[in-house]
């Protein structure tokens, strides 16, 4: 077993909430794992040395909300918001249209680009959704060909109910044959909660199908306006709520007395002109609190973490701090997971060399390429877009 050392980091935020930022420090990897995290003063000998010069290191990045799996352009819609349309949630139809109409073949290719994309901006883990598809075949489809990139798959078939169906037929459609051709391919079950989309009852309904079929619980909650959904997360212990733009004081007291994390997805209020969710109150509550792209062709077709960490600083008042802890070890709690999301003995060896001395540079210089090296499993990835490796997997 080869030992590697790196060593000359700046400053290391590990995510690791027992010590999160470590000056002049290093780390050891072996086996695609880190098995050594500390100052470089007390580094101990191993193979092979890398010194990364006065950079900063962080975890990879772990976007916990993406839909990816899709087909079609929705620059106009995108452009007429910018001159004044609200966003309504209505254009998902029209990327439903165009899903249907494309090949797997073409649908995949998309969705490894964007995952290429991210990766190449520090992004090591990533959750992707199905939810343009509609029909058995096409959520089956959409959730098969995520597979193929990420282990984190979540089955989205009450995305909103398609135009050629009514609520309650499609309520029962999802929850039971939809459901049924999905659950092998998902690891998670999600509902967009929200007036024009699925109100409590039919959420409850579907969430609950999806657990009896061994699914995790993440939920659209509460992204357009109040209502039922980060409460009925809480209350079926789901993973995550997603988007908690519009929060009574009982959905934060439910967040805060429960498990489930607030997942903060600012690219959706960047590109639809709206407001941001309340961090601090969040926050302040005790909440745990993560960060995520929300990349899809509608509401936030960013694929970028740190434009992210950079809203949230910027836009929701969150310290820099608490903005990468969000968009790792807070992304990691919103999948419960303990393998990804912090640098520490044990964990697997996703990490980012940014090209700054630290990580406060990924909000202070904002839209700035700062990725200099990411490395999975302890492996260095090629950052090459233009020429997107096959097989690749967060
Ligand atoms: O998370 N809100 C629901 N779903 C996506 C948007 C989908 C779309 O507009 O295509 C979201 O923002
Ligand atoms: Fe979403």
């Amino acid at each position: 077993m080869t030992t590697t050392l790196i060593d000359g980091i700046g400053l290391l935020y590990t995510g690791d909430p027992e010590r999160e930022e470590i000056p002049d420090a290093a780390l050891v990897l072996a086996d695609g794992l880190v098995t050594w995290v500390g100052p470089a003063a007390r580094a101990p000998d191993a193979d092979e040395r890398v010194d990364v010069r006065g950079r900063a290191v962080i975890p990879g990045f772990v976007d916990s909300h993406a839909h990816l799996i899709f087909a079609g352009d929705r620059t106009a819609e995108f452009r007429a918001r910018m001159s004044g349309e609200p966003y309504t949630g209505g254009g998902i139809r029209t990327t439903v249209a165009a899903t249907r109409q494309a090949g797997d073949a073409a649908l995949a290719a998309r969705a490894r680009a964007l995952v290429t994309e991210m990766r190449a901006q520090g992004t090591t883990t990533v959750e992707i959704k199905s939810g343009y598809g509609l029909t058995v075949e096409d959520e089956r489809r959409s959730l098969e060909i995520a597979t193929g990139l990420t282990g984190e798959t979540t089955f989205l078939g009450a995305h909103v109910v398609p135009a050629d169906m009514d609520a309650d037929s499609y309520v029962r459609l999802v929850a039971g044959e939809m459901l049924e051709a999905c659950a092998p391919y998902a690891k998670w079950v999600d509902v967009f909660c929200e007036r024009g989309a699925f109100d409590g009852d039919q959420t409850r309904e579907i969430l609950s199908a999806g657990m009896k079929a061994g699914l995790g619980v993440r939920v659209h909650a509460n992204q357009l306006g109040e209502g039922p959904g980060v409460r009925i997360a809480c209350e079926l212990g789901a993973a995550s709520a997603d988007h908690c733009t519009h929060l009574t004081p009982a959905d934060v007291d439910a967040l805060a007395s429960s498990e489930t994390v607030a997942t903060l997805l600012p690219g959706a209020e960047f590109s639809t002109r709206s407001p941001y969710p309340d961090a601090r109150r969040l926050i302040d509550a005790g909440v745990t609190v993560a960060l995520a792209t929300d990349c899809n062709p509608g509401s936030s077709y960013t694929s970028s973490m740190a434009f992210c960490v950079a809203l949230a600083v910027r836009e929701m008042r969150m310290t820099p701090l608490e903005a990468i802890r969000a968009a790792t070890y807070g992304g990691a709690r919103a999948l419960r997971r303990t393998d990804v999301g912090w640098l520490r003995p044990g964990a697997r060896a996703d990490l980012v060399v940014l090209d700054a001395p630290s990580y406060v540079h990924l909000a202070y210089r904002p839209g700035v390429p700062l990725v200099h090296q990411v490395l999975q499993g302890g492996l260095l990835l090629e950052e090459d877009i233009q020429n997107p490796p096959s097989d690749v997997v967060l």
